[in-house]
């Protein structure tokens, strides 16, 4: 059974190995598959995973939560919406191993995020924009309900919050024509 808790700060260098230092790297990030979008450094990594995501007493500006299935910690998932409008959230995910993949686990668990965010914080916008190459990811999104928009310009113009952050994180990780824009409205 899956289910989803709240970080730590104590779990930063755990989450990032997860991310960074695991056997499911490859599939999405670095050499030789996706020389586009560079494995972080340690010190990038702290960077972009601010203290907020790890506190939850901050989840409004975005969390880090812990997946775990019958107790066991299998991989995390992730909001972020400090940069978009108040009723918008950008997701991400990883399982800590290759191990944890294939199974549902990452399904279940975005549709479970979904259904806290819109209960704790009154979301009802979703997006997520995993690299087209990665089919699992892309799959696996559209198992939890995510479908592809047609106009991201527009999309990116309804969710985000100002031009300044469009201008920043408007391409996505993978540039504008290889990152795929998904989205569920609820
Ligand atoms: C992406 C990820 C979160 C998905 O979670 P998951 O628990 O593995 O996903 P699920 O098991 O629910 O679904 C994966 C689906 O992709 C399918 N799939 C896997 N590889 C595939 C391929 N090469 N071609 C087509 N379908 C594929 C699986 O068959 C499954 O579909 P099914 O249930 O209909 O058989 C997980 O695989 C992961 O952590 N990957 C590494 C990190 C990553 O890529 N994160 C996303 C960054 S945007």
């Amino acid at each position: 059974m899956i289910s989803l808790r709240y970080s730590t700060i104590g779990e930063k260098r755990k989450v990032y190995e997860w991310l960074c230092l695991s056997d499911t790297t490859p599939t999405f990030m670095g050499d030789p598959y996706f020389p586009d979008h560079p494995i972080p450094t340690w010190e990038e990594y702290l960077d972009d995973f601010e203290d907020f995501y790890f506190i939850e007493d901050e989840k409004e500006k975005g969390s880090v939560m812990i997946i775990e299935n019958d107790g066991e910690e299998v991989g995390c998932v992730c909001h972020s919406s400090f940069h978009l409008k108040q009723e918008c959230a950008e997701l991400d995910i990883w399982m800590k191993s290759e191990a944890c993949c294939g199974k549902g686990f990452g399904t279940t668990a975005l549709k479970m995020l979904i259904e806290h965010l819109q209960v704790e914080l009154r979301k009802t916008k979703f997006i997520i924009r995993p690299a087209e190459r990665n089919i699992r990811a892309v799959k696996a999104y559209e198992k939890a309900g995510f479908r592809r928009v047609v106009n991201k310009e527009a999309t990116h113009k309804e969710y985000y919050l100002s031009d300044d952050y469009l201008n920043k994180y408007g391409e996505g990780d993978y540039g504008s024509e290889s990152t795929a824009t998904m989205t569920i409205e609820i």
